[in-house]
């Protein structure tokens, strides 16, 4: 037996020997792939807690001790020293760009942030308050309608081109989904402007007004896209991969990635602690709350705690808690409050059994929105905003698993627990 290898001993001394494949970091992974073959049985695991769907070499998380790390880099010096536009290359690229390298990227990125005319008919036949998120995925997802002139998956300049229109046109139609909200004028991008400039003034320029953008929304923002930029086969990522497993049209994938950030067990976490914190209204609600995330008949989870891989702190939320303060001080806006309440939630569940029995901690939605907030983005638009920093992982993912010459069609099993085979009965015997 190799000595990375496990032993599966089955009834009837049936045995198996199972091969563990080791990475960089992290777990070893026994590998199932012959079991079902060799053996007739699956492996069962619900939401895939102890399952690695495939090899990456793009993010890396330890849950444990809360590491977060985008192509080895540390995503707390990634926060303090670069740039989303630089996050985006490194993503995409796998390595930190030259300067030459970084214009060229961010010039290109600029020079797509206009969309087709013809898509911006679509936002006339929404409602004026269809949620952006719904928006978001519809008009994304149009993409395909569009651009399927350049979408060979196998050749290298069609998977940049994907790339680029994604990350560069997702803010203006973000910020067109939230103009249609407010029965404002669309505002087009502006090309001497950078990648957080450009959305903020996209969504507060009006045609009537100069609108002067402020240094400290546009350095929050870009902190905030870096740190939502990518999470490892998360939710909305495994859905991009799922769906681009049978070749789909990538923008397809995409927009299927958009609509699994939404639920609020997700991405839409940003948008229901908003809710949620508002609905407590203030410190003498704490505890009532609390007690109603403990119990079991109670449907209410605390938003923003809890994390499938972070068993100790998100480092993001550390991050952002400390933007927070930071933030609201230099904005001198009146929302400390929110802040305030947040913060005391935060450690009345810290010092709680059941959260501390269960490893629940604030994840990177617990703050994030009372920042958007602070910079005048409502709390509707919050997954968009999440969406908006993800797009460069799910596309990172896209393409680290197209060009995998050992691609294969996602497709689990399943253990069947429904009638067993049974013939019909006619209507008149029923
Ligand atoms: C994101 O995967 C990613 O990387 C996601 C993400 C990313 O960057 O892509 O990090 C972004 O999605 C962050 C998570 C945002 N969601 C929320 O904040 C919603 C509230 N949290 C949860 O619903 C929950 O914690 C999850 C969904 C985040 C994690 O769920 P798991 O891993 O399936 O854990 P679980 O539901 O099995 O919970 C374990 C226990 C349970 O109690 P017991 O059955 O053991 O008694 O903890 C309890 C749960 O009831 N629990 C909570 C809780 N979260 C878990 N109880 C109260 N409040 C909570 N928030």
């Amino acid at each position: 037996m190799s000595q990375d290898a496990y032993r599966l001993i089955g009834p009837r001394g049936n045995e198996m020997e199972l091969p563990v494949h080791r990475g960089t970091t992290g777990p070893d992974v026994i590998d199932v792939a012959r079991l079902y073959r060799e053996k007739g049985v699956f492996t069962y695991d619900p939401g895939f807690v102890s399952t690695a769907s495939c090899k990456s070499d793009i993010t890396f998380i330890d849950g444990e001790e809360g590491v977060l790390m985008y192509r080895g880099y540390p995503v707390e010096q990634l926060a303090a020293k670069s740039s989303f536009i630089e996050v985006c290359h490194l993503l995409l690229h796998g390595s930190l760009p030259t300067q030459a390298e970084l214009d060229d990227f961010e010039n290109t990125i600029r020079r797509h942030t206009m969309l087709n005319e013809g898509m911006l008919n679509f936002f006339k036949g929404f409602r004026y308050d269809a949620h952006p998120m719904a928006m978001l995925s519809a008009v994304v997802g149009s993409m395909s309608a569009y651009y399927h002139d350049e979408m060979d998956s196998s050749n290298p300049d069609h998977r940049d081109i994907f790339a680029h229109r994604i990350l560069a046109k997702l803010p203006t139609i973000a910020a067109a989904a939230y103009k249609l909200n407010i029965g404002q004028p669309f505002i087009y991008p502006r090309n001497d402007l950078n990648y957080s400039e450009n959305f903020l003034h996209m969504m507060f320029a009006v045609p009537a007004e100069p609108y002067e953008i402020d240094p400290v929304a546009s350095e929050a923002l870009d902190l905030l896209f870096i740190l939502h930029a990518d999470h490892e086969q998360n939710c909305s990522t495994s859905t991009v991969r799922m769906a681009a497993s049978s070749q789909a049209n990538p923008y397809s994938a995409i927009a299927g990635g958009i609509s699994a950030l939404w639920g609020p067990a997700h991405g839409g976490a940003n948008e229901a602690v908003l809710r949620m914190l508002n609905e407590i209204g203030d410190a003498s609600q704490i505890g009532k709350y609390v007690d109603k995330a403990k119990d079991k008949n109670d449907p209410f989870r605390l938003m923003g705690f809890g994390h499938r891989v972070y068993k100790n702190f998100d480092p993001r939320a550390t991050i952002i808690r400390e933007m927070c303060h930071k933030v609201l001080d230099q904005l001198d806006r009146e929302d400390t409050p929110l802040f305030d309440l947040a913060r005391e939630l935060e450690q009345v569940a810290l010092h709680d059994d059941y959260f501390k029995e269960r490893n629940l901690y604030p994840n990177v939605d617990f703050y994030s929105g009372i920042i958007y907030k602070a910079l005048g983005i409502p709390t509707s638009m919050f997954t968009v905003m999440f969406a908006m920093g993800r797009s460069v992982g799910w596309v990172a993912h896209w393409r680290e698993m197209i060009t995998d010459p050992q691609i294969k069609i996602a497709r689990p099993r399943q253990l069947y627990i429904g009638e067993p085979k049974r013939d019909y009965v006619d209507i008149a015997k029923r």
